[in-house]
C-alpha cells in the first residue's frame, strides 16, 4: 500500500501543540483514582472521556463493562486491510494523590509551571499515564485529520485498573481475543535517562504483592501482667521481616533465585556506558548513596535483579504518650519485584514455606496475595522494534538506547501470554517525574517528542509492509 509522508504530520503536531496541551490538561482534571471507592464514578467519567475523544478523531470507540472498571476499547474503521496492526495499550486510572500537603496546587488542577527542561505539567496522573497515552492518541489523531487515514491498522485497548493490578484484564483479553490480537502492542507507560536520551524498554520486572496478618494473644494485654511470658506479634512480624534479607543483600527465600536469568555481558557492558546520571538519581530522592545486592551496578539491582521492600507495616499503639501493651496483632504490607524468569505464583509457594518455617505455632497468621504481574523481556531483533528504533531516532535527533525498567506493567506478559503479542515500550517519562508521589509531572518537551515519535512509528511500521 502507499506511504504516507510524515513530515505533514509533524506540521499538524506542532500547529495543534497547544490544543493538545488543553485536551491532556482535560483529562488530568478527572480525578480517576482507581483504587478508591469514592473516586469510582470519576474513573468511569475518566473512561468516558475517552471514548467521546476517540470517536472524535474517527474511531469505532466503546465502552467495554468489567466487574471492575470499564475498558475503553476502539477500532479504526478506515484501516487498510493487509496492513501491520497496531494495538495500542494505556491507562486511565492514576494513584491516590495523597498525602495532599505536600502538592504545591491540587493534584487534579493541572498547572503549566516552569522547570529546567521549560514548562512541564504538574497534576496527578500527568506522566503515569495520562500525559503519556496521549503522545499516541495526539498521533493518531493528527494522521487521521491530515491524511483522512491511518497508513496501519490500529486498535486501542485502555483499561482502568492498572495501577491495582490489572485484575479484570486477562479475562477480558481471553473473552476478546479475536477482537484485540494484532501484531505488536504499543506501550508508554515507562521511563528515558534523560530529555535527550530516548529509550526503549526491553524488560520489565514482575511483581508480587503480599499482606502478613500475625496475631499473639486474642487481644490486648497489659505488658507488665504478661510481658516476658507470653508471644508477641510486633517481634514475630520484625523477625521474618528482618529474615528476608540476608547480610549480601540478596533475598533469603529457598529457592527464590532458581530462575533468576543471567544478564548477558554484552548488556551489562552496554548498560555501563549508559549516560545514567547516579548522584542525580539519588538526589532526586534526598539520599547520596544506594544499597542492594552486592557485585552489581545500581541499573542492574534496578533493572535486572529481583528485590523485596516492606511497603507498610502496622500494630500496637502508635497514639500519644505511652501505653503498656502487648498487641493482639500485627501486619505488614511487602512486595517482591521479580525478573525473568521468576514466576509470581512459584514465590508466592517459597513465601508461604519460608513464613511456615520461621513463625512457630503460638502465633496465628495469614498471608494475602494482593497483587502479581509477571516479568517479562521484549525481543530485540524484531523488525517492530527495529521500526521504533528509528521513529525515536528521527523524534529525538539521536539513536534511543536500549534499557530496563524497574517497575511493573503487568498486562505486558499477559499480552504476550494469551494474544502471543510482543510489545513496544516507547516511555518517554523521566527520573524527576515523581509518579505515584506529589507533585507528579510530565515535561512538554517529553509530550511533545512523544506524540512525534508515535507518527514517525506509524510511518516506521507502515512502511515494513514494503
Ligand atoms: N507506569 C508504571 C510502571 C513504571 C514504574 C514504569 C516506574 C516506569 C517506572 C505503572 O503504572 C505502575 O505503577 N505499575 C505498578 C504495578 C502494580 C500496581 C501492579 C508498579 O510498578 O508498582
Ligand atoms: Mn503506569
Ligand atoms: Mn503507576
Amino acid at each position: 500500500m502507499a506511504e504516507l509522508a510524515v513530515e505533514p504530520v509533524f506540521a499538524a503536531l506542532q500547529r495543534g501543540f497547544d490544543a493538545s496541551i488543553e485536551r491532556l490538561c482535560a483529562l488530568l482534571r478527572i480525578p480517576s483514582v482507581g483504587t478508591d471507592p469514592a473516586f469510582a464514578e470519576d474513573t468511569r467519567r475518566a473512561a468516558a472521556w475517552l471514548v467521546e475523544r476517540l470517536k472524535e478523531i474517527g474511531f469505532d470507540a466503546s465502552l467495554r463493562p468489567t466487574s471492575g472498571m470499564p475498558m475503553v476499547v476502539a477500532h479504526d474503521p478506515d484501516a487498510p486491510a493487509d496492513a501491520p496492526h497496531l494495538l495500542y495499550y494505556g491507562h486511565y486510572d492514576v494513584q491516590p494523590p495523597d498525602p495532599l500537603r505536600e502538592w504545591d496546587n491540587p493534584p487534579f488542577e493541572p498547572r503549566i509551571v516552569q522547570g529546567p527542561h521549560g514548562p512541564r505539567v504538574v497534576a496527578r496522573g500527568a506522566v503515569d499515564d495520562k500525559g503519556q497515552l496521549m503522545t499516541w492518541l495526539e498521533a493518531l489523531a493528527a494522521w487521521k485529520a491530515v491524511h483522512g487515514r491511518l497508513p496501519v491498522r490500529v486498535s486501542v485497548l485502555i483499561e482502568g485498573e492498572e495501577e491495582s493490578a490489572s485484575e479484570n484484564l486477562e479475562p477480558f483479553l481471553l473473552a476478546n481475543a479475536d477482537e484485540l490480537k494484532a501484531d505488536v502492542c504499543v506501550i508508554s507507560d515507562t521511563g528515558m535517562l534523560g530529555v535527550n536520551e530516548p529509550a526503549i524498554t526491553t524488560m520489565l520486572r514482575g511483581i508480587l504483592y503480599l499482606e502478613l496478618r500475625i496475631q499473639g494473644p486474642v487481644r490486648d494485654l497489659h505488658s507488665g501482667m504478661f510481658g516476658g511470658a507470653v508471644p508477641n506479634p510486633i517481634h514475630m512480624l520484625t523477625r521474618v521481616l528482618a529474615a528476608l534479607h540476608d547480610a549480601h543483600g540478596r533475598i533469603a527465600l529457598p529457592g527464590f533465585y532458581d530462575r533468576v536469568f543471567a544478564l548477558e555481558p554484552e548488556i551489562r557492558a552496554q548498560w555501563r556506558a549508559l549516560p545514567f546520571d547516579e548522584k542525580g538519581f539519588l538526589a532526586a530522592a534526598g539520599l547520596s548513596r544506594s544499597i542492594g545486592e552486592e557485585g552489581f551496578t545500581t541499573l542492574e539491582r534496578l533493572w535486572a535483579r529481583p528485590c523485596c521492600d516492606v511497603n507498610g507495616i502496622w500494630g500496637g499503639y502508635t497514639g500519644e504518650g505511652s501505653k503498656t501493651v502487648i498487641p493482639a496483632k500485627a501486619a505488614a504490607k511487602f512486595s517482591f519485584r521479580l525478573v525473568p524468569d521468576q514466576d509470581p505464583q512459584e514465590v508466592l509457594a517459597q513465601t508461604k514455606a519460608f513464613l511456615s518455617s520461621l513463625i512457630p505455632t503460638e502465633y496465628r497468621w495469614e498471608l494475602v496475595p494482593m497483587g502479581m504481574g509477571r516479568p517479562i523481556r521484549v525481543p530485540t531483533t524484531s523488525p517492530f522494534l527495529g521500526a521504533a528504533r528509528r521513529a525515536l531516532a528521527i523524534a529525538f535527533g539521536k539513536e534511543p538506547a536500549l534499557i530496563g525498567c524497574g517497575g511493573s506493567i503487568p498486562v505486558v506478559a499477559t499480552i504476550k501470554d494469551r494474544l502471543g503479542m510482543d510489545s513496544l515500550l516507547l516511555g518517554f517519562g523521566l527520573d524527576d517525574d515523581r509518579p505515584h508521589g506529589p507533585n507528579e509531572k510530565f515535561e512538554l518537551v517529553c509530550y511533545e517528542r512523544g506524540q512525534r515519535a508515535h507518527a514517525a512509528l506509524i510511518a516506521e511500521v507502515a512502511r515494513l509492509a514494503g
